[in-house]
C-alpha cells in the first residue's frame, strides 16, 4: 500500500481525519471548524503521511503536532512531537494504521526527533496497535481517561 508525504492540497482530508481521531464513544464528531481541532493539525504538510488506495485516493493519515499544554517533554524540557492517526472506517483492520505509524516514525527520526508521543483514550482499541508498534505508557494523558504513550525512535 503506497504511503506518501502530505502536501498542501491534503488539508481538507487531514481535517476529516482529525475529526475521526477525536471521536469519543457515542458522541458526534466535532465540526470541521472546531477550534480545538485546529490546535491538533500538522504544523506543515511535511509533518504528515497519507496512505493511498489503488486509485491513489487517501484512506488514512498520520501526523505530528505540538499542542499546549505539551503532552510529553524530554528531561531537559524539549517538546516531544504528538502523533495523531486515523483511517477511513471502511479501510480499518487491514494494516493501514501500522503502515502509517511506521512511516511517520521514520519521518520524525529524519526530522531529528528521538521520541514520538500520543494521547489515547484508555478504552480505545488503538492501544493494542500502539503497544505492538513499540509505544509504552508514559503517564497521564489529556482528560480524565487519556493515557500518554511514547515510542523512542531508532
Ligand atoms: C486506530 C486506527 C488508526 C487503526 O487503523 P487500522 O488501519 O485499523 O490499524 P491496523 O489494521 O494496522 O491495526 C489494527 C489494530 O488497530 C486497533 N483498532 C483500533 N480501532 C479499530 C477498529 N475500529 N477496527 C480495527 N482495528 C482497530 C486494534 O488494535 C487492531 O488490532 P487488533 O485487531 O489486533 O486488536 C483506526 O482504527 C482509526 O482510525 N480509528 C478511529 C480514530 C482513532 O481512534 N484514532 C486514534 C486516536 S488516539
Amino acid at each position: 500500500m503506497p504511503v506518501r508525504t502530505g502536501e498542501p492540497s491534503d488539508a481538507a482530508f487531514i481535517v476529516e481525519m482529525a475529526r475521526l481521531a477525536s471521536a469519543i464513544e457515542g458522541r458526534p464528531l466535532p465540526p470541521a471548524d472546531d477550534p480545538l481541532l485546529a490546535q491538533g493539525l500538522p504544523p506543515s504538510p511535511d509533518t504528515s503521511v497519507l496512505a493511498l488506495d489503488h486509485d491513489g485516493h487517501p484512506i488514512g493519515a498520520a501526523w505530528w503536532h505540538f499542542r499546549e499544554p505539551l503532552l510529553v517533554v524530554t528531561p531537559d524540557g524539549a517538546p516531544v512531537p504528538e502523533l495523531v492517526i486515523a483511517v477511513m472506517p471502511a479501510d480499518r483492520g487491514r494494516g493501514v494504521g501500522r503502515r502509517l505509524l511506521d512511516a511517520l516514525t521514520a519521518r520524525a527520526a529524519h526530522h531529528g526527533y528521538d521520541q514520538l508521543a500520543l494521547n489515547v483514550h484508555i478504552r480505545n482499541p488503538a492501544v493494542r496497535l500502539y503497544s505492538r508498534a513499540g509505544f509504552v505508557v508514559a503517564g497521564k494523558g489529556r482528560g480524565p481517561l487519556g493515557v500518554a504513550m511514547v515510542r523512542h525512535l531508532p
